[in-house]
C-alpha cells in the first residue's frame, strides 16, 4: 500500500484525527491529505469527517488494502476480483523477476490443483498464490509446502474449525477437504530460483458451488461466514515465520497431522503403499509401515483406510 496512506490509516485506527494534524504530522498538503482519504475511500475504507476530524469506521472485507493494512510481514498483495488462476500470474510475476509478492483473488476461472486437476475457485473464497525465492536446495522445496499446510490450519484457528492436515498438504475438518496447496517452482539441481505456493481455501463459499461430491466443504458450512481478511493475515504472517525457522516445520506438521497413526493407502507413480504411516522425514517424505517393511513415499496421493480388522 502507498506509503502515505498506511501512515494516515495507522494513526486513524488509534484515534481520529483532523486534516491538518495529518498534514502537519506527515509533512504533506491538506489537499494531499484530503486526496488520499479520498483514494482510501475508493478502495473501501469508511472514513468519516466529524467533528473531531477523519474517524475510521471500518475496514474493507477484503482487497488489497485490507489486507496490507495491518500485516506484520512484508509481502506486497495483487489483488483480483476475478482471474484465471493465481499461480498461473505469480509465475508470470516471477518470470518478470519480482518475489515477496502475494496474488490474490475472489474468484479464478481456471484454479488449478494437483495432478493437473480442475480447482473449483467460486468468489467468497480465499485463492491466493506467494511467490518466494528462498536460498534453498531443489531438494528442500517439499517443505515450503508443509510449511503453507500448517500456517492454513493456524489461521483456521480463531475460526473455531478443527482443521487438520492430510499428507501431503490437504486441509481437512473433519473428514472434508476445505483448503488444498498447489507449489510449482523453477530452479537448477542445487538451487531454488522461485517457489510459487498456491493455497485455496474454501471460505465464505456456497456449498451449493463446490463438488461435494469430492469431499470438499467451505468454513461457510461448517461455521458461518468467516472473516477472509483476517484468515488470509494470519495465513502470510504464520507462513513467513514458519519460512523463517525451517527447522520447526516438521515439529509443527506433526502437531496437526491427521494421517500419522493412521493406516493408509498412498497411490504413487510406481504402486499403491499400504501400511500405517508412522512419521515424516524432512523435506516432507511419509514413512509408512507395510507388511514387508518400512516404505518412504515422497509423492502420491494418500487416502486414509479403516484400521485392519
Ligand atoms: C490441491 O489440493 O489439489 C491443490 C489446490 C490448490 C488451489 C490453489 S487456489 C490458489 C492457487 N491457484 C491455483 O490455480 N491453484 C492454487
Amino acid at each position: 500500500m502507498q506509503k502515505t496512506r498506511e501512515q494516515i490509516l495507522e494513526r486513524l485506527a488509534s484515534e481520529p484525527a483532523t486534516g491538518p494534524n495529518l498534514a502537519n504530522d506527515l509533512g504533506i498538503s491538506r489537499a494531499a491529505v484530503w486526496k488520499h482519504v479520498e483514494a482510501l475511500r475508493d478502495s473501501g475504507f469508511v472514513i468519516a469527517s466529524d467533528d473531531d476530524g477523519y474517524v475510521l469506521e471500518s475496514v474493507p472485507e477484503f482487497g488489497a488494502d485490507a489486507v496490507e493494512f495491518g500485516l506484520d510481514v512484508p509481502f506486497e498483495i495483487e489483488y483480483h476480483e476475478r482471474i484465471e488462476s493465481t499461480n498461473a500470474r505469480a509465475r508470470e510475476l516471477a518470470g518478470a523477476g519480482d518475489e515477496n509478492v502475494v496474488v490474490l483473488s475472489d474468484t479464478q476461472t481456471g484454479g488449478r490443483g494437483r495432478l493437473d486437476r480442475e480447482w473449483v475457485s467460486p468468489s467468497g473464497g480465499i485463492w491466493l498464490s506467494v511467490l518466494i525465492r528462498p536460498t534453498v536446495p531443489t531438494f528442500d522445496a517439499p517443505v515450503f509446502t508443509l510449511a503453507a499446510a500448517v500456517a492454513t490450519v493456524q489461521a483456521l484457528e480463531e475460526t473455531g474449525v478443527d482443521a487438520g492436515i492430510k499428507w501431503p498438504n490437504d486441509v481437512l475438518v473433519g473428514n472434508r477437504k476445505v483448503a488444498g496447496i498447489l507449489t510449482e517452482m523453477e530452479g537448477e539441481a542445487d538451487r531454488v530460483s522461485w517457489l510459487v505456493v498456491g493455497i485455496g481455501i474454501n471460505a465464505n463459499v456456497d456449498i451449493g458451488k463446490l463438488p461435494t461430491d469430492r469431499g470438499v466443504t467451505s468454513l461457510e458450512a461448517e461455521t458461518g461466514p468467516v472473516d477472509r481478511r483476517a484468515i488470509t493475515q494470519r495465513l502470510l504472517s504464520a507462513f513467513y515465520q514458519l519460512q523463517q525457522r525451517p527447522d520447526d516445520i516438521l515439529t509443527a506438521w506433526r502437531t496437526h497431522a491427521v494421517t500419522l497413526g493412521q493406516r493408509v493407502r498412498v497411490t504413487t507413480p510406481d504402486g499403491e503403499v499400504v501400511g500405517n504411516a508412522v512419521d515424516i522425514e524432512y523435506p516432507g517424505v511419509l514413512l509408512v509401515e507395510t507388511e514387508t517393511g518400512r516404505e518412504r513415499v515422497t509423492v502420491g496421493d494418500c487416502e486414509h483406510l479403516r484400521p485392519a480388522a
